[in-house]
C-alpha cells in the first residue's frame, strides 16, 4: 500500500533526520505508524486496529465515503479561489447562517482554526479601533505569532505576556478559584473579568476583544458554569470590546444539546464573532469565521480586500456542504448527546470505585476524566494519567490528556463512536485503574513488613 513503503523504523529515522524535533509525535517512545482510518477507528500497518478517542478533527469518521466523494467529484470540475461567482460558497454560508443565531450573518472562509482567530482579531481591532485582549487563563487558540501572544498555554514558556495582553481566570468550579460549593460561580468568575478590566482601564489602555473557547479543551476539559459569558459579555462589551467564541473544538453538534457549545450558556447569550475549524473539513482545511453585519462593515470601511488564496473554495464548500449533510443524515448531534449520556454515567461509576477519580465533567462528546492524587488537595496524579494513556495504547485504545497538570484525560472521539466503544472502553479503564491500584496495596504491604 502507498502509505507503507516502508518499514516502520526506517520511516522513524528518516522522520528523525528531515522533520524538527519540534513536530512531536504522540507515544514519542513507540510512535504507531497509522495508515488507514474508518469511523471511529484507525489501522496500523500490520493492520491492527484502534479506537479513536481523541480526534475531533474526523468529526463525522474517518474518511467518510460521502465527505470523500464530495471532494473528489468537485476537484473533477474546478477548484479555483474565491473571486469568481460560485454555488457552493453561497450555499455553503447559507447552511451555516441557519445553525447560528441571526446576528452572525456574515462569514469568511479560511484554511484552519489559526487563520479564523488570527481574522477575528483583526475584526475586533477594526471594528473596536482598541488593541489590547482579554483571554482565559490556559487557553490556546492556535499557532501564528499573533495567537501564540493570546495563548497562556504557549507563551508562558516562551518571551511571556505581552502589554496588550490580560489574563483571567480559567471558570474552572473543580480546581479553580471558585468551585462547586460556591453559591454562584459563574458571577463570582465574571467578576474576576470585570476585575481584569477594570485594571486594563485604569493603566488608560482599551480593549478590543475577549477571546475564550465555549469549553475550555487544553485548560482541561472544563464547562464554565452557565451564565458566566452573558456577565463577561457585558463587562466586555461596556469597555467597548467584542466577545469572541472559539468554537474550534468544540462546535458542530458535539455537546449533544446543542448544535454550538455557546449555547450552553443561555439562548440570551450570542458571541459578536465566532470560529470554527478542524470539525468543520472532516480533516480538509477548512475554517470560518461568522460575524454581525456592524463588524464586517468597519472591516470593509478600510477599503483593504480581504483575499485568501485557498479559503472558501469549491472543493473546501463542497467538503463543508457534505459534513453538514452527513451531521444531519446520521443525526450525528442527537447520538452525541446519548451516547456521551451513557459514557458519562459508566464514568461516574469508575468514579465512585476508584478514589484516583476527582471528576468526571462534560456534554455530549467532550468529556473529561480529571485523575487526582488526593481528594482534599486535588493534587494533579499527572504520572498516573500518564501510565493510563499508554496502559490503553496497549490495549489498542487511544486517548491523551489535558489540563495545566496534564491529568485530565479527554474523550473528543468521532462523533460515530457508539455505545459500545463506550462499554468497551470504560471496562479497559477499569481495570487498569484496579490494576494501579493493587500495585500501590502491594507496595504499601511490603513497606509495612519488618
Ligand atoms: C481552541 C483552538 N483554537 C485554535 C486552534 C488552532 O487551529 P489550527 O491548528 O487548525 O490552526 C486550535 C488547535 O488546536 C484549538 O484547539
Amino acid at each position: 500500500m502507498a502509505a507503507d513503503r516502508r518499514g516502520k523504523a526506517e520511516t522513524l529515522a528518516l522522520r528523525r533526520r528531515l522533520l524538527s524535533d519540534s513536530c512531536r509525535l504522540f507515544y514519542p517512545e513507540d510512535p504507531i505508524k497509522i495508515v488507514r482510518g474508518q469511523g471511529q477507528y484507525l489501522y496500523d500497518e500490520q493492520g491492527a486496529e484502534y479506537l479513536d478517542c481523541v480526534n475531533n478533527v474526523a468529526h463525522v469518521g474517518h474518511c467518510h465515503p460521502l465527505v470523500v466523494r464530495a471532494a473528489h467529484e468537485q476537484n473533477q470540475v474546478l477548484n479555483t479561489n474565491s473571486r469568481y461567482l460560485h454555488d457552493n460558497i453561497v450555499d455553503y454560508a447559507q447552511r451555516l447562517s441557519e445553525t447560528l443565531p441571526e446576528k452572525l450573518s456574515v462569514f469568511y472562509f479560511l484554511n484552519s482554526g489559526s487563520e479564523a482567530n488570527d481574522l477575528a482579531l483583526r475584526l475586533a481591532r477594526q471594528y473596536t479601533g482598541h488593541w489590547d485582549v482579554v483571554v482565559l487563563d490556559h487557553a490556546y487558540h492556535g499557532h501564528l505569532s499573533s495567537l501564540i501572544d493570546i495563548s497562556p498555554y504557549k507563551f508562558r514558556d516562551l518571551d511571556g505576556q505581552k502589554e496588550w495582553v490580560h489574563v483571567a481566570p480559567l471558570p474552572d468550579t473543580y480546581r479553580g478559584l471558585y468551585r462547586e460549593d460556591h453559591p454562584n460561580p459563574a458571577g463570582a468568575y465574571a467578576s474576576e473579568v470585570e476585575r481584569v478590566v477594570n485594571s486594563v482601564q485604569e493603566k488608560g489602555r482599551k480593549i478590543a476583544a475577549f477571546f475564550a473557547e465555549s469549553l475550555p479543551s487544553v485548560g482541561g476539559q472544563i464547562i464554565p458554569p452557565a451564565g458566566f459569558f452573558q456577565e463577561v459579555a457585558e463587562h466586555i462589551h461596556r469597555a467597548g470590546g467584542v466577545f469572541v467564541a472559539d468554537e474550534i473544538q468544540v462546535g458542530f453538534g458535539r455537546v449533544g444539546q446543542h448544535f454550538w457549545a455557546f449555547q450552553l450558556q443561555g439562548e440570551d447569550f450570542v458571541p459578536d464573532i465566532v470560529t470554527m475549524g478542524k470539525s468543520i473539513g472532516n480533516g480538509h482545511p477548512v475554517a470560518c469565521v461568522a460575524t454581525t453585519q456592524a463588524v464586517a462593515r468597519a472591516f470593509e470601511a478600510t477599503g483593504v480586500e480581504y483575499f485568501n488564496t485557498f479559503g472558501g473554495s469549491p472543493v473546501s464548500c463542497a467538503v463543508g456542504l457534505a459534513v453538514l449533510d452527513v451531521l444531519e443524515k446520521e443525526q450525528l448531534q442527537a447520538h452525541a448527546a446519548s451516547v456521551g449520556s451513557f459514557l458519562m454515567e459508566l464514568l461516574r461509576q469508575q468514579k465512585a470505585k476508584h478514589p484516583i477519580i476527582g471528576d468526571v465533567r462534560g456534554t455530549g462528546l467532550f468529556i473529561g476524566v480529571d485523575l487526582i492524587k488526593d481528594e482534599a488537595t486535588r493534587t494533579p496524579a499527572t504520572e498516573e494519567a500518564n501510565y493510563v494513556v499508554s496502559r490503553m495504547k496497549e490495549n489498542y485504545i487511544l486517548l491523551s490528556t489535558d489540563g495545566p497538570g496534564r491529568n485530565v484525560l479527554k474523550f473528543k472521539p468521532p462523533m460515530c463512536f457508539s455505545v459500545d466503544n463506550a462499554r468497551h472502553v470504560v471496562a479497559k479503564m477499569d481495570a487498569i485503574l484496579t490494576n494501579m491500584e493493587e500495585k500501590v496495596r502491594s507496595c504499601e504491604t511490603l513497606r509495612l513488613q519488618p
